[in-house]
């Protein structure tokens, strides 16, 4: 086990949907006993909340005051992992206001003592840019798509792979090309591309990167 490496060590991870960024995020977590926070949760429950409460996903406005009630409390809801949330999430992503409402939350998470581990979309670019430790997680969108089917079907979630495949590529493009925060590697973000690696190769392939962002960073401090 890797002890925290030092007071407030930062370690961001970001990718698009179902690269496996979660999964190398929580490892380091783990790794380094660092808290971890998973964004994507955030803009999972806006979407999934709007959709419980009648609102349509264009309404800016009712997204923005779900986003500005959002508690920490709720994000362990279940119904935040389906399909429809992952699809509902990035179409409120897109809302500069509602991004805007759960910044605090995000750099508050960040910041605090002995450092933290987030991972989503714009971690390394927007919410923590200044993150001692960058990882950027990819894969095909064919693996990704196959990634995806088989945890939806572990959740009871019937759809073919096609689908989740267009899923993807939907996302893809909604959450690279919109204009407030856009998915894309922070300019010192090291690329991880997970397409040919089992879990425990990505696990250890991030926890290499990390320590080379360790050690480049207990020298310049
Ligand atoms: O697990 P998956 O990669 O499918 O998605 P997620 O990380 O739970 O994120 C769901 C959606 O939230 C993404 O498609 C993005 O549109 C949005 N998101 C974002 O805009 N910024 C983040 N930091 C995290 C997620």
């Amino acid at each position: 086990m890797t002890e925290t490496p030092n007071p407030h060590f930062v370690i961001a991870v970001d990718g698009p949907a179902a690269s496996g960024k979660g999964t190398v995020a929580a490892g380091l977590a783990r790794a380094y006993r660092l808290p971890y926070l998973d964004t994507g949760l955030l803009y999972r429950a806006v979407g999934v909340l709007m959709r419980r409460a009648d609102q349509g996903l264009d309404d800016e406005a009712a997204a923005t005051a779900q986003a500005q009630m959002l508690t920490a409390d709720l994000l362990g809801d279940p119904g935040f992992r389906t399909r429809a949330a992952g699809e509902a999430a990035s179409r409120v992503a897109v809302y500069p206001r509602v991004r805007e409402a759960l910044l605090e939350f995000q750099r508050t998470f960040a910041g605090q003592e002995g450092g933290a581990v987030l991972d989503g979309r714009d971690i390394g670019t927007v919410i923590a840019p200044d993150a001692p430790a960058k990882l950027y997680v990819t894969a095909t969108p064919k693996v990704r798509a196959e990634r995806r089917w088989k945890q939806l079907n572990a959740h009871g979630e019937r759809v073919s792979r096609a689908d989740v495949l267009k899923d993807i590529r939907r996302r893809d493009a909604r959450d690279g090309g919109r204009d407030t925060a856009p998915m894309k590697p922070a300019s010192d973000a090291v690329l991880l591309d997970t397409s040919e690696m089992t879990i425990e190769q990505a696990a250890d392939a991030a926890r290499r990167i990390v320590e080379a962002a360790r050690a480049r960073w207990i020298t310049s401090s």
